[in-house]
């Protein structure tokens, strides 16, 4: 629910402008994340003194805190330090109000001798800041993550001998916390050093050198020990020899490194990135990397791997968009395309997903699937569900993670659970996923982000290529997740005689849909023209049903949080049952009424709506003079094959809660209370 954003300069001469500008930019790249307040940690800012921290912490955006960094005459902005290192924090607050002392960098005391950026919860801080207070310390925030510099600097404080490494204490500090965190530590004692870790928080770090690294491996140091291993760009090699001795090191090496949440905030700098697993301890020390854990599970890779990201900044910039949503909607023809290729051939109507095709003898087996998600992710599996059943001929059970949790849904060994998730990272899906590996499921990911804990900890999955996403309100991502899902059923049914002509139709469905796409996305200033009329409404019903009860959720979803209207998605077979109450004359109301096997039954709803005075907006086929003559304004769009419908129906939905929110006079890429990344239960 938070950004975190490092940068440490060894030997790279840097002006405190340049570190502040390269820490600033991190964090906007981060804001997605959490936006209600902002802080970084530099070194002593006066002339000569480097050997003192200063903090800078601001409530609001990013903006806010930049500001504020320039404002302050104190600073010496033309210095120039050779070796630095700088921790920026952007927060979405879970334990205290947003505020400038709530915010991170977090402190151990007034000295400022640790501090510390904090993504996560500490579930047992109560307990942690009871026994802070009884050993004397002063507590000044209403945060949980305070307990964290204390806690080091208590076991500082109390160190047994005057030599103790900086990733000692952190692992110490590790061992007392409970919940999920990334954390990135800075101290005077320390100087120009790092130490980053994480558990259940995601955590990468980058690493740019004017030398070519020679490995892309990094060994992981086992035992307890202060040795370091040398992963020094020039010797990245790091032949580590029987004694764990350091390797020497170029005098003259000069390296950064950049620790953030994800790769958005990195990829301008450098695409070389090692992502760090739970319980992992990265320090960097002397312009040294190395990666500490205390002992070595079974089966573990004894090696980081240095990934190179293939991801451009253009492609997580805005363009010409008013917001990243925007961009997103509009980016729906390459983003489908791009799930889609190189994983259907159009010529002999077969699907390959890399991903799953070792264990899909093994999903065959299965006696259900039950597909687990949050919010749009959720809805994906909504969408699919029927099309799923009919393809797979299995059971197929569509959960909310956190109702399948709470209710401890009964799962066996032969069950395949999928999890389906943007960014990967949801604390319930990742709780789910867990939850279904203890009882012996198949585990199945089908993530939009590659290295994020979903991907990993899945048997299996399938990479939806969508391209990050950065806009909170998910768009690009439900699409892109409804064609894996699709493409799925088709593999499972590859064998299947009588589902032969089915599988066409929707094999060639899917190679037009790109295409179909960018007609609906040229209906947009007739939407436009629609949300003008709509925007000072309080309320917005969408209406459907069979493979568009998805689309209404969805669609409800897409307003309510980015317009803060008040929007339901309403089965249209449950109308009489409650519903129908809402309809008169003012209720603003859209249908979705496609040529499908609802369509007669569409029909009769529609007829109730207008009866009771209703002035339905209805999206439907083209050329359907019968619903065109009693809806109040039609959106007609192209016809597809009945599975495929709703991803072609679902964007203008995605673009009337665009103008809505823009109408309204709100920020659609930091709707209030929402977090792009939902870390914590
Ligand atoms: C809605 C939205 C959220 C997410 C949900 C799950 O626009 O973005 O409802 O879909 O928080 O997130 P992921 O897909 O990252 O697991």
């Amino acid at each position: 629910m938070c950004g975190i954003f490092a940068y440490l300069n060894y030997r790279v001469p840097k002006t405190r402008k340049d570190i502040f500008t390269t820490l600033v930019k991190g964090l906007q790249r981060l804001e997605y994340r959490g936006y209600d307040s902002a802080g970084v940690a530099v070194d002593g800012c006066g002339k000569v003194d480097t050997n003192s921290i200063c903090l800078f912490k601001k409530k609001g955006k990013v903006k806010a805190l930049d500001e504020e960094l320039y404002k302050n005459d104190s600073i010496d902005l033309e210095l120039e330090l050779d070796t630095h290192f700088g921790i920026a924090h952007t927060r979405w607050a879970t334990h205290g109000e947003p505020s400038a002392v709530n915010s991170h960098p977090q402190r151990s005391d007034k000295n400022n001798e640790f501090v510390v950026i904090h993504n996560g919860i500490i579930t047992n801080y109560k307990e942690l800041k009871k026994y802070l207070i009884s050993k004397g310390y002063e507590f000044e925030s209403e945060t949980d993550t305070e307990v964290i510099p204390k806690l080091i600097k208590y076991l500082y404080d109390n160190r047994e001998s005057n030599y103790v490494s900086f990733s000692t204490l952190v692992e110490r500090v590790i061992q007392q916390l409970e919940g999920a965190f990334a954390l990135v530590f800075k101290s005077i004692h320390f100087p120009g050093q790092a130490v980053a870790t994480r558990r259940g928080s995601p955590l990468l770090i980058g690493v740019r050198s004017q030398y070519k690294l020679s490995t892309e491996q990094v060994p992981i140091q086992y035992n307890n020990s202060d040795t370091r291993i040398d992963v020094q760009s020039k010797n990245y090699i790091n032949r580590v020899d029987s004694s764990n001795a350091l390797h020497s090191v170029n005098d003259r090496m000069a390296v950064e490194f950049y620790f953030a949440s994800d790769a958005s905030a990195i990829i301008e700098h450098t695409n070389k990135v090692m992502y760090l697993e739970d319980d992992d301890i990265a320090a960097v020390a002397d312009g040294k990397l190395s990666v500490h854990r205390m002992s070595r599970s079974a089966g573990e890779d004894p090696v980081r791997v240095i990934q190179t990201l293939q991801m451009e900044l253009q492609q997580i910039m805005k363009g010409n968009f008013k917001a990243f949503m925007q961009k997103e909607i509009f980016e729906q023809p390459e983003s489908v395309f791009n799930t889609m290729r190189g994983r259907i051939c159009f010529d002999t109507n077969t699907v390959i997903l890399g991903g799953l095709k070792d264990h899909l003898k093994e999903i065959k087996r299965c006696r259900r699937l039950i597909i687990i998600g949050c919010g749009t992710s959720f809805h994906a599996g909504v969408a699919t569900r029927q099309i799923l059943e009919e393809l797979t001929e299995l059971p197929v059970m569509v959960e909310l993670a956190s109702d399948f949790l709470d209710r401890t849904t009964p799962v066996y060994r032969d069950d395949v659970c999928f999890f389906i998730s943007q960014s990967g990272e949801t604390a319930d899906t990742l709780m789910a996923l867990r939850y279904c590996k203890d009882r012996g499921a198949l585990t199945v990911g089908v993530t939009n982000t590659v290295g994020s804990s979903i991907s990993r900890e899945t048997d299996c999955g399938v990479h939806i290529n969508a391209g990050p996403e950065i806009g909170v309100a998910s768009t690009k991502a439900y699409t892109s997740q409804f064609v894996s899902l699709v493409m799925f059923g088709l593999m499972m049914s590859e064998d299947r005689l009588s589902l032969q002509k089915r599988r066409e139709e929707i094999i060639n469905g899917l190679s037009k849909l790109p295409e179909l796409i960018k007609e609906v996305l040229a209906l947009d200033d007739k939407i436009k023209c629609i949300a003008d009329e709509l925007y000072q409404e309080k309320s917005l019903l969408v209406m459907g049903r069979g493979y568009h009860y998805a689309t209404c959720l969805e669609g409800a979803l897409k307003v309510k949080e980015i317009t803060y209207m008040h929007s339901e998605g309403i089965l249209a077979g449950e109308l009489k049952h409650g519903p129908l109450a809402l309809i008169d004359y003012h209720m603003p109301v859209i249908m979705v009424i496609m040529r499908d096997a609802c369509y007669t039954k569409c029909h009769n709803a529609l007829q109730q709506v207008t009866a009771r005075q209703g002035r339905p907006i209805i999206l439907c086929c083209q050329d359907d003079p019968d619903i065109s003559k009693m809806a109040y304004k039609t959106i007609e769009l192209p016809h597809t094959v009945d599975c495929l419908q709703g991803i072609l129906c679902v964007i203008p939905l995605q673009l009337m809660s665009f103008h809505l929110a823009v109408l309204r006079g709100y920020d659609v890429d930091f709707p209030r209370n929402l977090a792009k990344s939902v870390t914590v239960e």
